[in-house]
């Protein structure tokens, strides 16, 4: 009993590994959620809250607050240093906002019920993609070590993969 259990857990500690370190998952889209725990509020610098972030294109910044008492504005920088709306490109009010930022270029939301006077604005400067780790270090003019490279890869995975299915199979007969 004790052995078919730490077996069980062997197999599914190898299938975490095989999953989450040695298959090539795209590294995921961050949310950025504005004010973190504190949410989008008066009295907030949000100035220190994008500071401490780095946006890349594909990101999404969302915003949470009580719905029907503030918004979200997205407008241009005269808009942002004057608290005003004239430019807005775009406005949610669901309470739970998720803004896809996907374009290389600095955002401005506001806050379009007078509280952007209280602090409820926030910029941010969203960047390119940076280029994947592995494939920016490997060149053309090396084609042997990145096949040797592909080699080592499918051999690892079907390693783990065979490994784990020899454990799973020995549990379930
Ligand atoms: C918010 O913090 C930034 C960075 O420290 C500072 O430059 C800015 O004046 C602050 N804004 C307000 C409204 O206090
Ligand atoms: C900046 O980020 C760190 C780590 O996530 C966090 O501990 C800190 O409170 C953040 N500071 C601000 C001003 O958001
Ligand atoms: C924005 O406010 C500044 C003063 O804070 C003013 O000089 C400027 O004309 C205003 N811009 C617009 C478009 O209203
Ligand atoms: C922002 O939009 C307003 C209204 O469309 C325009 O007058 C102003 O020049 C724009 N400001 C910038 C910095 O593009
Ligand atoms: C908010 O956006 C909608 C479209 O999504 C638009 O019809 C409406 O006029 C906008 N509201 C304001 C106050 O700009
Ligand atoms: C960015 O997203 C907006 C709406 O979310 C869409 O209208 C626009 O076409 C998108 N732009 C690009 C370059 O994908
Ligand atoms: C890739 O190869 C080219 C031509 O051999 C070379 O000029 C370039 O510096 C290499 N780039 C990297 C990142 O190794």
């Amino acid at each position: 009993m004790a052995l078919s259990s730490s077996f069980f857990i062997l197999t599914f500690f190898f299938l975490f590994v095989f999953l989450f370190t040695l298959s090539p998952l795209p590294v995921s889209a961050t949310d950025h959620i504005v004010g973190a725990n504190r949410g989008w509020n008066p009295g907030m610098n949000y100035t220190l809250w994008a500071n401490n972030h780095t946006f890349y294109v594909g990101d999404f910044i969302s915003f949470r607050y009580q719905k029907n008492q503030y918004n979200v504005f997205e407008v241009n920088q005269t808009g942002y240093d004057n608290c005003t709306l004239d430019s807005a490109v775009g406005n949610w009010s669901s309470g739970k906002d998720f803004i896809l930022l996907n374009k290389t270029m600095r955002y401005y939301f506001i806050c379009g019920n007078g509280q952007c006077l209280n602090g409820m604005k926030v910029s941010v400067l969203v960047h390119p993609l940076p280029p994947p780790p592995t494939s920016s270090q490997h060149n053309h003019s090396a084609p042997s070590s990145a096949a040797s490279m592909v080699l080592e890869y499918l051999g690892l995975n079907s390693l783990f993969l065979s490994f784990a299915f020899l454990l799973f199979g020995f549990v379930l007969v």
